[in-house]
């Protein structure tokens, strides 16, 4: 004791509300909190943002790797720290079981002094008001950092979904699907993603920007497939990036700028991007061509917000509209459209490196309704194509269920469709479509299968 009265309002307001109270949280209770988020079932692209929004600039970049981190390795860590606690912690303190993920992870994986990895999750165990778990913690960590090495070997035999950090369905499905690729698969899941950048080639070339990216000290490579593409070799703020308010740079990933050159949309031509939000097709398409007489529609209102964001930054123009795509009774004026692009919802298991809170928070169970859905909307959206009209469909799955059986069944169905063989030089052929394995060419998993209605 210091001799000090404990100052209970104080203590009892952290209890209450971890973040909301008068300083920021460091970045391990930050860290904690998003890892906790996901774990009771909340995304990353929602827990995350709204941490970063109440955190210092300088602990944001930070807090980004750990919770990053932490979510692909959590399948390792929950079993170092099952080995290192002697009972598990109470579901009520799921938050410090966040927050011992966190500490382990720097302890292991990263290049941070031991003994400030260990104050840092320590302290940050207070600024959630759980001043109890400090003692914890600091215990574990430091057994941690003496067991090591044993700690190490067990886990080099513990069971498959820990070693390799993928849930055993996911194991099982891909083994199913990719037998020979699914070492390559599970680590390339697993690893950190580069960041590509699309250049609006309308605006300028791509060996211009990235003369301007050297001289702004931002090395860049050109992609080895997409021309538009360009990969960072290390990732930054968009704000640094050349041209980028003023759209001439945009970040996505090399295998989603693929679809502009694929549906090979036409000056005036009408189109529909079923799935938009939040745009990076939609403007992938209309870089290509601004004179796209588009319509970008989305289920989802609040994501439609960054397809207009995303417009207006590049300076063009679409209809937008919030609507039921499988539904073309609530939105559809009759006129048929010359291309389609139906970029469906799926199981995202192609894009677990970027949302490794996928690998925790996808079910089994949600495979079929997303194959459900996936047919539905393409049965309603075929009749919408005119006469020698052109169909895009695409995900970002690694599942044959959603990609090649998925349109396979659908010819089955549409005699009038046929299938037009996509352009080679990436990915692979599958007997429908052509199948991006994560990794592959520095990509994300993704899928393409081009469809045409006879003239
Ligand atoms: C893979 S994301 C689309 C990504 C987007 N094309 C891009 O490149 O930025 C799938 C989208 O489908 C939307 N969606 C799901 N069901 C839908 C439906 N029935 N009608 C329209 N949009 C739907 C989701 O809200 C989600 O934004």
């Amino acid at each position: 004791m210091n001799g000090r009265p404990p100052n209970r309002a104080k203590a009892a307001q952290r209890r209450h509300s971890p973040g909301k109270g008068p300083g920021p949280l460091n970045a391990q209770a930050s860290a904690a909190l998003i890892v906790h988020r996901v774990d009771q079932g909340e995304s990353l692209s929602t827990a995350l943002p709204e941490r970063l929004a109440r955190s210092n600039d300088a602990d944001r970049g930070r807090i980004q790797e750990i919770a990053y981190g932490v979510l692909r390795e959590a399948p390792r860590l929950d079993f170092l720290a099952d080995r290192l606690l002697s009972q598990p912690l109470r579901e009520r303190d799921r938050d410090i079981h966040a927050l011992l993920q966190v500490g382990l992870y720097q302890l292991w994986r990263l290049a941070i002094p031991t003994h400030a990895a260990v104050n840092e999750t320590v302290n940050a165990a207070r600024q959630l008001g759980k001043d109890w778990a400090a003692g914890l913690l600091n215990a574990v960590l430091r057994g941690f950092l003496r067991q090591r090495e044993a700690l190490e070997t067990a886990l080099a035999d513990a069971p498959e979904a820990v070693r390799l950090g993928l849930p055993g369905w996911l194991l099982n499905r891909l083994r199913a699907d990719w037998p020979e690729q699914m070492s390559a698969l599970t680590t390339a899941s697993l690893a950190r993603p580069p960041m590509t950048l699309r250049i609006n080639l309308a605006r300028t070339t791509r060996d211009e920007w990235l003369r301007r990216a050297h001289e702004a000290g931002i090395p860049a490579l050109p992609h080895p497939v997409v021309n538009s593409a360009v990969t960072l070799e290390t990732p930054c703020d968009v704000r640094r990036l050349p041209g980028f308010t003023e759209g001439e740079v945009s970040v996505q990933d090399a295998a989603a700028q693929l679809c502009a050159s694929l549906l090979d949309a036409g000056d005036r031509q009408r189109v529909l991007d079923a799935c938009a939000a939040p745009g990076g097709k939609t403007l992938a398409l209309l870089e290509r061509a601004p004179q796209l007489d588009m319509l970008a529609l989305d289920i989802d209102a609040t994501r439609l917000g960054r397809v207009h964001e995303n417009l207006e930054r590049a300076g063009l123009s679409a209809v937008v509209r919030a609507a039921d795509a499988a539904r073309p009774d609530e939105w559809w004026d009759g006129r048929p459209f010359e291309r389609i692009l139906l970029d469906a919802p799926c199981s995202a298991t192609g894009v677990i490196r970027r949302h490794p809170d996928i690998a925790r928070l996808r079910r089994p169970e949600d495979i079929d309704p997303l194959t459900a859905r996936q047919a539905e909307l393409l049965d309603a959206l075929w009749p919408l194509l005119a006469p020698g009209g052109r169909l895009l469909y695409a995900t970002c799955s690694i599942l044959r269920v959603e990609n090649e059986l998925q349109i396979d069944a659908f010819l089955r169905r549409h005699p009038d469709a046929h299938e037009i063989r996509l352009p080679e030089g990436w990915g692979q052929a599958r007997p429908q479509g052509r199948q991006i394995l994560t990794g592959e060419d520095g990509m994300d998993g993704f899928y393409y299968a081009l469809l045409e209605k006879p003239a």
